[in-house]
């Protein structure tokens, strides 16, 4: 199928305005091309610059939020988890003049807490470099987990009431929500998760609530603009209620 075609069969108005990937499965590419797993890391930073691309392309996708790296994923060797810092920084050099000419804002949700101070300082900068810019926003979500987020926002609110500034009658959605890590960022639209798995894996369980999911089984690496669009008219042919009765 040609990409033309692919793009034809979007309908504009009704894209989704924040879009998220759990990028998963760069270990079974690794695996079923006989290479090391950093290698399919690396795989996986060429489908990063593929969709970022795709999605700026499109155009009407305000957010792109990327899972790199969770605060579960600790839980892997020393070697892998050294490795894919490294890899994230090597991104991040390579890639921020690009995005930056693209008018594209990078953000970084998760805690710094753990962090390599080289990675903390390349998200900083690229951060600081491209904040005014306007024609899309990425958030790369490193060291990021949902629960954690959900409990700093909470530590968040303690301290309004503790500081006078919140009655403890008054906290609603609202007073929660402009704690997360990027209280600019809309709900989430759609979910995108590759290499299969049916979970979130602690990902944005609170800005989650009523996206749409779409797994697919094309593993990480793999993943081009023809597998966004098929997420995306996924996306359209869905029918959000919202808890009501009506489509919307
Ligand atoms: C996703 O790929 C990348 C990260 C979680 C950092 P995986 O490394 O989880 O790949 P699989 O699940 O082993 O195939
Ligand atoms: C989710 O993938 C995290 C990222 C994609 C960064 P995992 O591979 O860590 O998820 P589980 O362990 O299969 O749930
Ligand atoms: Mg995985």
């Amino acid at each position: 199928m040609s990409t033309s075609k692919n793009t034809d069969a979007l309908e504009p108005k009704r894209l989704p305005r924040h879009v998220a990937v759990i990028m998963d499965g760069n270990g079974r590419w690794a695996k079923k091309h006989g290479v090391t797993r950093l290698r399919g890391h690396e795989a996986g930073a060429k489908a990063v610059r593929a969709v970022i691309e795709a999605c700026r392309a499109i155009g009407g996708i305000e957010t792109l939020t990327l899972y790199a790296f969770s605060s579960e994923n600790w839980r892997r060797s020393k070697t892998e988890v050294s490795g894919l810092f490294r890899l994230l920084s090597k991104y991040i050099r390579l890639e921020l003049d690009n995005l930056n000419a693209e008018d594209i804002r990078v953000v970084f949700i998760g805690q710094t807490k753990g962090l390599p101070k080289r990675v903390i300082a390349d998200l900083e900068e690229s951060r600081e470099l491209t904040k005014n810019n306007r024609s899309m926003q990425v958030n790369f979500a490193v060291n990021y987990g949902a629960r954690a987020e959900i409990a700093d926002a909470c530590r968040a609110v303690a301290e309004e009431v503790k500081a006078g500034r919140l009655q403890t009658t008054n906290i609603d959605e609202e007073s929660v929500a402009r704690h997360l890590y990027d209280p600019s960022s809309r709900d989430l639209d759609l979910v995108i998760r590759t290499a299969g798995e049916m979970r979130l894996s602690n990902f944005m369980l609170w800005q989650a609530s009523y996206a749409e999911i779409v797994v697919t089984r094309t593993l990480w690496p793999d993943f081009r603009k023809r597998h966004l669009y098929s997420a995306l008219r996924e996306y359209q042919a869905r029918t959000r209620k919202f808890g009501g009765r009506r489509g919307r």
